[in-house]
């Protein structure tokens, strides 16, 4: 389906994140012909450049991060709806003319969507400043993370959101809700027969959530000393991907029966035990321009959450994340419990434990594959590491794939909020983080492009072990 015609205003417009997912995802979805037959974007941001800037700025965030280059009639059409208004709380007239003239333009009711690519410390303001211009009635809005900073923050901004918009115009973004392999969670556990039987303690031993990234704070110092990775990457992407994973089979796949699924998990989520959390920085983090020089802030977090319910009780789900790591993947391990009786001559195997392992490689393209143990070919009976291995290449055209932030912004205007993040949700998300942000244990060092600081981040986990980056 496509959407009704829209008004798009990008605020942060000018920041990097708009340059680096936004304009090339809403071209990319112009050039798959998945935008409304009609359209405005208006670009917005306290400063004030021209409608041409504007437009030459996004070519080239287009041609160096889009996966559809910036060429052609596509992108003479799409520059043509781009335009650019500043905005700030004490003045809204330019904002306001602006998206009066594109409505215009558009012909009929456009329907208006607001995406707030703004710093955290903006969302409030800048949500206030809708509902004081006027614009809020009948539009979308579209929120980035982290929603809030902890329990009380995250409280107080649902207020300032709720003031001006109802629930169902709020859209919460976590772009890892809008991988394809994410979403793929879902239709590997709930349209196969054979994977949802297995798929609770009785089964399974662990499960791994591990998104190491080789990048390091890349320029945003003022951000990230403010943020850590904890609240970066755990409390917002990592555990909502848990979120999906440890579901119960949604009565159907709509907005407000996932959303329900996933609030149970949340809600059964145990608050986080600081003993199960280890913080790292790593070396040379405090020289980066514009962070403290006597910064606290972790670069590295690993946790051990337990959901307490029937189909996890027991289960520990480790998850980590940090910058300037040994590898960048994104990958969920499950792992298995052993056969009762290990008949085969201990010490013949080749895989780790010699445990069964289901892992989804989340990063675009994705990939899932069962580790197994199979006899070597040959006279003896000697084992080996195996594996079933599913590659979307392999399976399906890869052309129509989306990228989280396209899908996500399809979703927004087509008003489905299945993969957005509720209030609740993410209020509960900071209630079972207030011990670890209460009270967080001292930050230890690592070494850029290990895999964090060692010995704790192995001794986190035992009596089991990282998959990565032993087993890739
Ligand atoms: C963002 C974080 O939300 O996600 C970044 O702020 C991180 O620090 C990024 O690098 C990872 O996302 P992606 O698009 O690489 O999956």
């Amino acid at each position: 389906p496509r959407p009704d015609d829209h008004v798009i205003v990008l605020f942060g417009a000018t920041g990097d994140l708009a340059a680096r997912k936004l304009l090339p995802g809403l071209f990319h979805l112009a050039a798959v012909g998945l935008l409304p037959d009609r359209y405005r974007v208006i670009g917005s941001s306290r400063r004030d450049i021209s409608d041409a800037e504007f437009r030459e700025r996004a070519r080239e965030a287009i041609d160096r991060f889009g996966t559809s280059k910036p060429t052609g009639e596509t992108w003479q059409a799409f520059r043509q709806t781009l335009s650019f208004a500043s905005a700030s709380p004490g003045d809204t007239t330019a904002l306001g003319a602006a998206i009066r003239r594109a409505e215009r333009d558009v012909g009929g009711s456009p329907r208006r969507l607001f995406h707030l690519a703004v710093p955290p410390a903006a969302f409030a303001p800048t949500v206030t400043m809708l509902g004081a211009a006027g614009l809020a009635h009948g539009s979308r809005v579209v929120i980035e993370k982290p929603f809030g900073t902890d329990l009380r923050s995250a409280r107080e901004l649902n207020r300032t959101v709720g003031a001006v918009f109802d629930e169902s115009q709020v859209f919460r973004i976590d772009h890892f809700l809008g991988k394809e392999s994410v979403e793929n969670i879902l239709a590997f556990r709930f349209a196969n027969g054979l994977f949802e039987p297995v798929w609770n303690h009785r089964h399974i031993s662990y499960v791994q959530i591990d998104v190491p990234e080789t990048l390091s704070i890349e320029g945003r110092a003022g951000f990230y000393d403010q943020t850590g990775a904890y609240r970066d990457m755990i409390v917002t992407h990592l555990l909502q991907v848990l979120g999906f994973l440890a579901m119960e089979p949604p009565t159907a796949l709509d907005a407000r029966h996932l959303r329900a699924e996933t609030a149970k998990v949340f809600d059964a989520l145990r608050p986080i035990d600081v003993r199960h959390v280890v913080r790292g920085q790593y070396s040379g983090y405090r020289d980066e321009p514009g962070v403290a020089p006597a910064s606290q802030t972790e670069t590295m977090a690993a946790v051990r959450v337990e959901i307490d319910n029937w189909r996890w009780a027991g289960v520990p789900f480790f998850l980590r994340s940090g910058k300037k790591l040994g590898a960048s993947r994104q990958v969920v391990t499950l792992g298995f419990h052993e056969p009762p009786l290990r008949m085969f001559p201990i010490g013949e195997t080749d895989t780790p434990d010699g445990r069964n392992e289901i892992v989804i490689d989340f990063a675009d393209p994705g990939s899932i594959t069962v580790d197994l143990l199979a006899k070597v070919p040959g006279a003896q009976m000697r084992l080996g590491g195996a594996g079933m291995v599913f590659r979307y290449a392999d399976s399906f055209c890869a052309a129509n794939s989306l990228e989280g932030y396209e899908r996500l912004l399809l979703e927004a205007m087509l008003g489905d909020q299945s993969l957005f993040t509720q209030a609740a949700a993410v209020e509960r998300l900071w209630e079972i983080s207030s011990p670890l942000l209460e009270n967080p244990p001292p930050i230890q060092p690592y070494a850029p492009g290990s895999w964090g600081p060692q010995p704790s981040v192995d001794q986190l986990i035992m009596p089991f072990r990282w998959r990565l980056p032993h087993a890739g």
